[in-house]
């Protein structure tokens, strides 16, 4: 998703803009920009497709000299990810300049005013239209006439403008679409998300929907798009800029599949109750519509909706309630009964998606009570819930999931223990069991990372050339397995598919051959005879099998090709150990394949637009 940074102080702005960006190459990209405007109202400007590198080259490494500036990577959404189309944007005469995340859903119409009246519109973009519009409101005053196109804009929204002739002032400005104000003495920040400027401040304002920021080096003045004032607390960040690096890694992903143990820690951490008990204070102020509810919905994109599965499951295990898993694209259009007493659980790691925040935004305008389980303070899923259940796993920079797969897996399980127990259907000696479960888990997690670190890349040499994988888990480790082939799709683009095992011989089974091996979720289970022996009819069409299965297992390796431990656990939570051993394959094809692992082609970590 697109990335915007901005600097006004008594420094170079160029380096800081271009370090900037670099930061956020993690959120994907196809071109990237920079604007400059000096003390003496000179204005330069680059933007390039491609890489960061290409728009380095463009400028020969330097940025002139300038204390103002703008920076932005573009995820293509209107118009071609080309040279012309690339961020900044400017109006007719080249004194304005904005740039843009999100979609203006009105800029046909825009465009064709904007036309009509005489402005010459150079790109294919909807972000265009903006800076032409504030041409036309522009009295002397930026943030004036900031707030006056944005009142002729429909769409979702993160701007930040500069004028040639205010030489130490930004504007900016938000409506769905996350946008952050980062203050330290005399400089001012402006950035779609904090690991952008987090390397030269932690003390940051989260800009609100309709917040407009009047940015200067000395300070910011955050108002309405009416004008009325509006008031922002600074927020102090303590992430360090080491944090969101990668450390000793090849790569961001590595890093965060090696920091599962740690954030599994940091994301239990005062959940679990030393008296064996599980404590959600969060979920307390809803104690009396959890009581209520009649049934439980949660909407989720991509791997989030792969742990809102084992979250669904462990609510039906525990309670008498109904839980289902709805993909957020489909939710929004044809959403299930909601009311009163619909229970709605939101899980998204960015807490940005799109998909996601809508069908939320419908619930909640449906008086459905509201459970958001995000790992970003602040993102836009926040201000729809009634709680909010923070994953604490840190900052998740590969585009990827990993560590928030696992931290989702847990959050969710801990939520669905504590609505049972709130609706009092919860037994003692399991709540116990689970309790001693996930204290273990953290460490059970290492021991997954030591045991099946050191093979992956052999066990990777020898399936690297297979035409696809399929796939399987039954009941607790399904998830797993979708999850498992997601993985390796995202990152290696090898084909991959997930299927309940039993019903591989409804379909699937004809693709198995000695091309397409068989990934089996197998780890202990109620259901582990019944993989066996679904997985045993794949073995007979000559595919070679990789289990994943649990340390003391007598018989797997009768029938599986490869095995990879990991440690027992409780069933419920299986998952986020049997995942580690399949990210790592996944991790490990890639790699032998040459493929971007942090920045897969065609994806984005964010997907704010529909
Ligand atoms: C994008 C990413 C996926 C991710 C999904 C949901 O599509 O590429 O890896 O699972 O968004 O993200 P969220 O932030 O809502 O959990």
């Amino acid at each position: 998703m697109c990335g915007i940074v901005g600097y006004t102080g008594p420094r170079e702005a160029g380096p800081i803009l271009l370090e900037g960006l670099k930061r956020l190459e993690y959120r994907g990209y196809d071109s990237a920009g920079i604007a400059l405007v000096d003390e003496s109202g000179d204005l330069f400007l680059a933007k390039k497709a491609g890489k960061l590198a290409n728009l380095e080259t463009e400028i020969n490494g330097r940025t002139p000299h300038a204390a103002l500036g703008l920076a932005h990577t573009r995820w293509a959404t209107h118009g071609r990810p080309d040279d012309l189309n690339a961020h900044p944007h400017q109006d007719c005469s080249g004194e304005i300049t904005v740039i843009h995340n999100g979609i203006i859903e009105n800029f046909r119409e825009l465009r064709d005013e904007l036309e009509a009246a005489g402005h010459r519109l150079t790109s294919e973009t909807d972000t265009e239209a903006l800076a032409h519009l504030i041409e036309d409101a522009y009295e002397g005053d930026l943030a004036d006439a900031v707030r006056a196109a944005l009142r002729k804009v429909e769409g979702a929204y993160a701007i930040a403008v500069m004028h040639k002739r205010e030489v130490s002032r930004l504007v900016g400005a938000r409506l769905n679409v996350p946008l952050v104000v980062g203050r330290n003495g005399e400089e001012s920040f402006i950035a779609s998300d904090v690991s952008a400027i987090l390397a030269h401040t932690n003390q940051v304002v989260f800009l609100e929907d309709g917040d407009v920021a009047d940015v200067r080096p000395t300070g910011i003045e955050v108002t309405g798009v009416d004008g009325r004032p509006r008031s922002r607390e600074l927020t102090t960040i303590d992430w360090t800029p080491e944090a969101a690096e990668k450390g000793g890694y090849e790569t961001f992903m590595l890093k965060e599949i090696h920091e599962q143990p740690e954030a599994l820690r940091q994301s239990l951490a005062g959940r679990l109750g030393r008296d064996g008990r599980i404590s959600l204070p969060e979920l307390e102020p809803m104690a009396a519509a959890v009581k209520a509810a009649t049934r439980v919905e949660l909407v989720a994109c991509g791997t989030a909706s792969y742990a809102a599965m084992v979250g669904a499951s462990a609510i039906e295990r525990w309670t008498d309630l109904p839980a289902r898993v709805t993909v957020g694209s489909e939710f929004r259009y044809d959403p299930p009964p909601l009311d009163g007493r619909t229970l709605v659980i939101a899980v998204t790691q960015s807490g940005e998606t799109a998909d996601t925040i809508a069908p939320t935004r419908l619930a909640r305008e449906r008086g459905c009570p509201i459970v958001a389980v995000t790992n970003t303070v602040g993102s836009a899923i926040t201000r729809e819930a009634d709680a909010i259940l923070f994953l604490q796993a840190g900052p998740e920079i590969a585009v990827a999931a990993s560590k928030t797969f696992v931290t989702q897996v847990t959050t969710l399980v801990v939520l669905a223990a504590a609505i049972a127990r709130l609706r009092g259907t919860l037994p003692d000696d399991e709540e116990v069991g689970l309790v001693r479960a996930l204290q273990a888990l953290p460490s059970a997690a290492a021991r997954a990372l030591e045991l099946n670190g050191p093979g992956a890349s052999e066990l990777a040499r020898r399936y690297v050339n297979s035409r696809g994988f399929m796939y399987v888990g039954r009941g607790a480790t399904y998830p797993a397995a979708l999850e498992g082939a997601l993985k390796l799709k995202e990152i290696s683009y090898v084909h991959a598919e997930g299927y309940p095992a039993g019903e591989l011989k409804h379909g699937p089974i004809s693709l198995l051959d000695a091309e397409c091996p068989l990934v089996a979720v197998a780890t202990r289970s109620a259901t582990y005879d019944k993989l066996v022996s679904n997985v045993m009819e794949g073995r007979a069409r000559d595919a070679r099998v990789i289990a994943v299965a649990t340390e003391g297992d007598p018989q797997i390796e009768r029938f599986a090709d490869d095995v990879c431990w990991v440690p027992d656990t409780h069933e419920v939570v299986s998952p986020v150990l049997a995942i580690i051993p399949l990210q790592l394959f996944a991790y490990e094809i890639a790699r032998a394949r040459g493929t971007d692992v942090d920045q897969p082609r065609n994806l984005a970590k964010s997907v704010t637009v529909e």
